[in-house]
């Protein structure tokens, strides 16, 4: 039998390609080698972290109840159950990851996946190795944690994103290297849960992706809650000891240190799994281990696609490869298709306080020869961050001056990562700052807040 589409890789770029193929009546099939369906995002990335994440955060109140005139006297923090819960949480979904391949008549083929060429795939398992033939093939095999070349991680004391989801209690000390998302979100949840936790971050700022104001009030409030954060430095000879781990740290004004924690995590991106899929057997242009592909998500073999990951030039973010997934299958099946529009991707970064960004950041559209206009309001000003005691933060909204179109949308505070929706959504929909202006926001809610940035862009918010 040969299949319409075969998709490898069960992350959520391959798993939402293989429920659209099913929708669209395409005989389909998903290979996936590991025992579980889910991917780095649910079994060792997004879900698992951010429910620790919710956890810090109900923690925090826990630890100042009297805010709130609340009395708890000596709360504690159970950090089996923490992981139990964060453990069933990822189980749950990944039961119904299996439930959405029945219900779509998704065959799942268990198994290491290898490319041959011309639409056949070998494919190797317990039960030996088969040839799987399919018109079409998404390869959606995402990424692996990159490692500072000499070390190795080890469960005790040298942890990528996978071993410290796992670390059987809250280290004393917690040194990580790199500041993306990862190195922030882990930093921003040992901290809460009382580990004392440096950063080590190569570039001059944290989250160098984001815009740089964003990176200052991430960094600002990092520092109020006790982070340690080293920019601009360098971590050298990094030695395991007995129960710790050493090294030596260069900092950003040239002086030396000696460093030492219980556990480090490195965090310093990520490599795309596509050294052992095969291929070299196809046509298919690599540049530097990433895959090269058009709009429509293909690659130069006939009928083999890409998506998430692996893929060059998109960033690797869980709904990216989900959307690429959609735009693939639509392809394959002859649906309108709509390619990925860069500019209007959401990243979402689980810090407290959060970060929702969208578009150009204020550096990158003045570089680009935009007439910016920056519109910038602070949740100081927003009566319901008052209420939830979460006043960090602001929103900025870079504009064009001449038609008032809107580039970028810059969020740190609460809720960040959910509020974003709006901007991307107002950008989706080519809405301009004007008719942000006349959106009607309901009081009292955060994302009020975006309505009076949109004020701001002429310096009319009504708040501050
Ligand atoms: P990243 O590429 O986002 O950040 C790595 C950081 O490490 C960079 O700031 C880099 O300058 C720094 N770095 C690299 N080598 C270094 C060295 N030797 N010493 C010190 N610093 C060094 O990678 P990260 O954080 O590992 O995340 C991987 C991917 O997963 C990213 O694309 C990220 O966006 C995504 N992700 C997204 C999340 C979210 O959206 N909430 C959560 C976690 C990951």
């Amino acid at each position: 039998m040969t299949y319409d589409v075969v998709v490898i890789g069960s992350g959520p770029g391959g798993y939402s390609a293989a429920v659209r193929a099913g929708q669209y009546g395409l005989k389909t099939a998903l290979i996936e080698k590991q025992q579980r369906l889910g991917g780095t995002c649910l079994l060792v990335g997004c879900i698992p972290t951010k429910s620790l994440l919710h956890t810090a955060d109900v923690w925090e109140y826990f630890k100042n109840p009297e805010a709130e005139g609340i009395q708890c006297r000596d709360p504690q923090l159970d950090y089996a159950k923490v992981l139990d819960r964060k453990n069933k949480i990822v189980t749950k979904h990944s039961k119904g990851i299996d439930f959405l391949m029945r219900k779509n008549k998704v065959d799942v083929l268990k198994g290491h996946a290898r490319l041959q060429g011309n639409g056949r795939i070998e494919l190797k398992s317990d039960k030996g190795t088969e040839t799987v033939e399919a018109k079409n093939i998404i390869l959606a095999t995402g990424s692996e944690a990159r490692m500072i070349p000499g070390l190795q991680p080890d469960a005790k004391q040298i942890l990528t994103n996978i071993e410290i989801l796992d670390m059987p209690a809250v280290p004393k000390s917690l040194g990580i290297i790199g500041a993306g998302a990862v190195g922030v979100e882990f930093a921003s949840i040992f901290n809460r849960f009382g580990s004392k936790v440096t950063i080590l971050e190569m570039l001059p700022r944290l989250v160098p992706v984001e815009d740089e104001e964003i990176s200052k009030e991430l960094e600002k409030h990092f520092k109020k809650t006790g982070i340690r954060i080293e920019a601009g430095a360098k971590a050298e000879n990094i030695r395991k000891n007995e129960g710790s781990v050493s090294l030596t740290a260069t900092l950003a004004n040239g002086n030396k240190e000696e460093m030492e924690f219980e556990k480090l995590l490195v965090a310093v991106g990520r490599k795309p799994n596509t050294d052992s899929v095969g291929l070299e057997n196809t046509k298919a242009e690599v540049d530097r281990g990433f895959i090269k592909v058009d709009g429509y998500q293909r690659t130069a073999e006939p009928g083999l696609y890409a998506i998430g990951d692996v893929v060059a030039g998109t960033p690797q973010l869980a709904h990216v490869a989900t959307a690429e997934g959609m735009a693939a299958v639509a392809h394959i099946a002859g649906k309108p298709v709509r390619p990925i529009n860069r500019s209007r991707i959401p990243g979402a970064t689980y810090t407290d306080p959060g970060i929702g960004s969208v578009g150009l950041s204020e550096a990158q559209a003045r570089a680009q020869g935009f007439q910016v206009k920056v519109g910038k309001f602070p949740f100081a000003g927003n009566s319901k961050a008052t209420i939830l005691n979460k006043h960090e933060g602001f929103v900025k909204v870079i504009a064009d001056e001449r038609f008032g179109e809107i580039l970028g949308v810059h969020i740190i505070g609460p809720e960040a990562y959910e509020l974003i929706s709006e901007a991307v959504t107002a950008m989706e929909a080519e809405a301009t700052v004007e008719t942000m202006m006349s959106t009607i926001h309901a009081h009292p809610t955060i994302y009020e807040a975006i309505g009076e940035a949109f004020n701001n862009v002429d310096g009319m918010a009504i708040n501050i």
